[in-house]
């Protein structure tokens, strides 16, 4: 059967398209204004770009892949400012030895604990099936994002900032009469001069 408004359906629908990608305004210049405010449109898209690439190369100082270095980060952590940070924690937690638990449970000794290990305390069953004990490692990616890490957990908490995460496990690791050591920092990978000199060649063909 044919549509006799068929063509119109398919240019009505390329124009509500058109008009969710580029908006209202964009796409009556694009067809009024002629190249000119085109082309300045182009230019603002080239530039968001460029500067958002030039953020990223920037903070990684090269076009280097960033690594997670926990131990390189619990190595400069520290512990005085992780306390002043465990305020953020102190309306669910207390920290000391025998302290009493709140609505969350106490944290003393907690790097090497037991998941879940306060008898008493009541746990959530998603905490407690997650077992073992609590490594810097497995509290980092708690701490970072606890419904991520353990989706389910009665703890609702995010701390993405790298830094103060490990200020923060510092302070935890503590809690303890025998502090756990913190996991050593990754190796240093060494450039070669080999390395180098093929970079240079690199370099000196681009320009
Ligand atoms: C709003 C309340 C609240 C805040 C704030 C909070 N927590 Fe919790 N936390 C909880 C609760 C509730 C649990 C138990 C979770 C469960 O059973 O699933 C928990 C569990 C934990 C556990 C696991 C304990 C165990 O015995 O296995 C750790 C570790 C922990 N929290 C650390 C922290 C740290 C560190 C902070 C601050 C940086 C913090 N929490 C902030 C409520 C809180």
């Amino acid at each position: 059967m044919k549509d006799p408004l068929f063509g119109n359906k398919v240019a009505a629908a390329v124009l509500a398209a058109a008009l969710l990608i580029f908006g209202l305004p964009q796409l009556t210049k694009a067809i009024l204004g002629g190249g000119e405010h085109g082309g300045g449109h182009a230019e603002e898209l080239h530039l968001a770009y460029c500067c958002v690439e030039l953020e990223t190369s920037a903070a990684t100082g090269d076009a280097v892949e960033e690594v997670y270095d926990l131990g390189a980060l619990l190595a400069d952590a520290s512990i005085a400012g992780g306390e002043r940070r465990s305020a953020l924690c102190a309306s669910c937690h207390t920290f000391a030895e025998g302290g009493a638990d709140g609505t969350g449970p106490n944290l003393w000794n907690i790097v090497g604990r037991q998941v879940g290990g306060v008898s008493g305390f009541g746990y959530t069953s998603v905490l407690q099936d997650d077992g073992g004990a609590w490594t810097y490692e497995r509290l980092d990616a708690y701490l970072r994002n606890s419904q991520e890490y353990m989706p389910g957990t009665a703890m609702v908490q995010r701390f993405p900032r790298d830094n103060q995460r490990a200020d923060i496990l510092a302070y935890l690791g503590s809690l303890s009469a025998s502090p756990a050591p913190f996991p050593a920092p990754l190796p240093v990978v060494e450039v070669t001069e080999a390395d180098a000199e093929a970079d240079h060649g690199e370099d000196a063909e681009a320009h």
